[in-house]
């Protein structure tokens, strides 16, 4: 039997944690061998706190084989502590017609506070994923707080994103959703991201030559992805929550999967045109459990270097909005 690893989520009896918990405690995120156990964290509000009590009665409930322990609190310091994962949900959600950028410096405050106190808790082992909105920036804040934990431990969920592009394609194409491989997001989550279509392959062909109807790529597809988000909201009057779990799943046990090659953002180092030191979407290949290399060298047309070019941008300016509260 593997020692159990421990596994911090904030936000816990939100709507994504709701959709989350479960999961993780049956294996889907590491598997079916290994012992998990839930550090959960929730904001120091009684009805939050109670709620929690109720997800914990729950997991509870399910006995899940693989389920050793539930810690529930609302001090970070103790929520934290030793974890090897830290899966950050938690913040403020995006209502109907909210802007992101509406929340960065609410939600920024939260993972000042969180970024500093992983640091000093977590395990040395800790990974970081950020899911919380707005979640490239909210992971780079966190990371600017951490001395002991490399930046490259830190990552921010795009996978949300890669799966619905998968899905549209494959809808477009009229083909099984397995045939669609090797669609990455680049940028930031948000309409801005680029789902780069023509690396994308549909059956072994080039997706570019399986869908010829470039405007549609252009235009429909990537605003499709891009505000799938929004038209979600505007449809269920809450942000996705059960989708979103799902690609946290994906996110994390990709990354602990030698060789699974997937979107996350990590910190940039120039690849493909982004600025140092911002979170940005881009392909990258799981090398050992947890670590990643970035796939470069895909070309970019000109199309894809406007998008790209507009996705970065918005990146900057959302740093510059935040550089007061990193200090
Ligand atoms: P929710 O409101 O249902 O749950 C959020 C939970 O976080 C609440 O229970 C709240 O009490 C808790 N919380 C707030 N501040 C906290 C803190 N400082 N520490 C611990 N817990 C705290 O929201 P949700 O639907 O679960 O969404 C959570 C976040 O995920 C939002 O920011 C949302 O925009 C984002 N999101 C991101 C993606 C993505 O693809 N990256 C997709 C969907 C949603
Ligand atoms: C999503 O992509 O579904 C969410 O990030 C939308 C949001 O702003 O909460």
């Amino acid at each position: 039997m593997k020692a159990p690893l421990r596994v911090a989520v904030t936000g816990a009896a939100g709507q994504i944690g709701y959709a989350l918990l479960f999961r993780i405690a049956s294996g889907a995120m590491f598997g079916p061998d290994q012992p998990v156990i839930l550090q959960l964290i929730e904001a120091p509000i009684e009805k939050a706190m109670k709620a929690l009590e109720g997800v914990a009665m729950e997991l509870d409930d399910c006995a899940f084989p693989l389920l050793k322990g539930i810690v529930m609190t609302d001090d970070a310091h103790v929520g934290f502590k030793d974890a090897n994962w830290c899966l950050l949900i938690g913040a403020k959600p995006r209502g109907p017609g909210m802007e992101r950028a509406d929340l960065l410096k609410d939600n920024g405050r939260i993972f000042i506070g969180q970024g500093k106190i992983i640091d000093a808790v977590a395990a040395d082992d800790a990974r970081i994923a950020v899911v919380g909105n707005p979640a490239n920036t909210n992971c780079m804040i966190a990371a600017s707080q951490a001395k002991r934990l490399p930046s490259d431990r830190f990552t921010a969920m795009v996978r949300l994103d890669q799966n619905r592009a998968q899905t549209q394609l494959a809808k477009k194409a009229g083909v099984d959703l397995t045939a669609v491989k090797d669609i990455f997001i680049y940028g930031n989550h948000s309409p801005s991201m680029f789902p780069a279509f023509a690396h994308a392959t549909i059956d072994g062909k080039a997706a570019p030559d399986a869908i010829t109807d470039s405007a549609w790529l252009q235009g429909p597809f990537c605003e499709t992805v891009g505000k799938r988000g929004a038209a979600i909201i505007a449809a269920r009057g809450a942000s996705s929550a059960a989708s979103a779990a799902n690609a946290l799943v994906d996110h994390v046990r990709d990354l602990m999967t030698p060789g699974a090659i997937h979107s996350i953002a990590v910190k940039s180092n120039g690849a493909y045109g982004f600025d140092a030191n911002v979170w940005a979407g881009m392909p990258v290949r799981t090398t050992t459990p947890g670590a990643y290399e970035v796939i470069t060298g895909y070309a970019m047309d000109a199309f894809a270097q406007s998008k790209l070019a507009a996705t970065n941008k918005e990146l900057v300016e959302e740093r510059a909005f935040v550089a007061e509260l990193i200090g």
